[in-house]
């Protein structure tokens, strides 16, 4: 026998022990699950590159919420899909725009719904871009005033969280002002602090048709390489007023969930992507990998590197893989 002092496996030996000591546990509580919707009749649209994800109407929205629920997921971000887009994005704070009447009518049907909505502009202009465009380039302030306007008829038609997405400089700040101008003082806000010009989100453009019409987003999404610069578009988040800290994606991005979670005393949340979704799902229907353990291994994975809350489109299967 070699003297040993150390036997790790000793902790590993059955199920029972391997649980009592699991240092990370996954509930469906922690979930947020985005839904697309859009402005027509067809009940549900499948998206090419997502199986198993679909833009739905209002009322097919209704059912999948009721789905939702009935698998613990209480939290949904809401993402939308409008019938008219132009270079002012006036569908983004219409009031009869799809995300207004979203809110009106998922509130007043689950009035106990945690409902955030996406405030970002790419998916109500018609370049696609998520700010206002002068000379080839997005310019910032021009687009807050857009984006305050936009949040305060989300918070009027119902929304609980505004999730400001397009990484214009200041945006908590002049959201946060406009806001509680208007008395909305106790709508959260949860900012996605930190996030990189990604490929991907390449499936979610063509969810929420959104792909820019011409160039990227790197004059205003962070570059993948830079890990400093997450602390410190964090930092400024947390002094200008925001709630909750995300960092997006997730999956190549542990580290700087990690990190980001080190210095701020916020929440953080991480997002679980449209392309980290769709390579799984792509590497399961090909009999690669085992669909469901994959998902627990990742989303534990995000989870462990220090992420409170998942934004993530397996939110719907998280219950019942949890219990099989
Ligand atoms: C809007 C927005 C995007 C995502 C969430 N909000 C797309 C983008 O920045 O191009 C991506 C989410 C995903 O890929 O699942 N700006």
């Amino acid at each position: 026998m070699l003297d040993l002092k150390s036997r790790p496996r000793r902790l590993r030996k059955n199920e029972i022990i391997r649980n009592l000591v699991q240092e990370t546990h996954l509930h469906p509580a922690q979930f947020i699950a985005p839904v697309f919707i859009h402005d027509g009749k067809e009940s549900q649209i499948k998206i090419n590159s997502m199986p198993g994800i679909y833009q739905f109407s209002l009322d097919g929205a209704l059912k999948h919420i009721e789905e939702l629920k009935e698998n613990e997921i209480n939290s949904i971000i809401i993402f939308g899909i409008p019938n008219k887009k132009d270079s002012h994005a006036t569908s983004a704070w219409d009031e009869n725009g799809i995300i207004q009447k979203a809110n009106r009518k998922i509130k007043e049907n689950f009035p106990d719904i945690l409902l955030i909505n996406d405030t970002c502009l790419c998916e109500y202009m018609d370049h696609g871009h998520c700010g206002v465009i002068h000379n080839s380039e997005i310019i910032n302030d021009p687009t807050l005033e857009i984006l305050q306007k936009t949040a305060i008829s989300q918070a009027a038609s119902g929304a609980d969280i505004i999730a400001p997405s397009g990484m214009m400089d200041g945006v908590i700040k002049s959201i946060r002002s406009a806001l509680d101008e208007n008395d909305f003082q106790d709508i959260a806000l949860m900012s996605y602090a930190v996030k990189y010009a990604s490929a991907f989100y390449g499936p979610f453009r063509e969810a929420a048709e959104s792909t820019p019409q011409f160039g990227d987003r790197k004059t205003y999404q962070m570059n993948p390489a830079n890990k400093r610069e997450a602390i410190r578009e964090a930092l400024i988040d947390e002094k200008e007023g925001a709630d909750i800290i995300m960092v997006k994606p997730a999956l190549p991005y542990l580290d700087i969930i990690s990190a980001v979670k080190e210095k701020v005393n916020l929440p953080i949340a991480a997002y679980n992507v449209s392309g980290e979704y769709s390579m799984l799902v792509a590497a399961a229907q090909n009999g690669w990998i085992d669909e469901n353990k994959a998902i627990i291994e990742m989303l534990t994975g995000i989870k462990r590197a220090g992420a409170d809350i998942i934004i993530s489109y397996f939110a719907k299967d998280i219950a019942r893989i949890l219990k099989s």
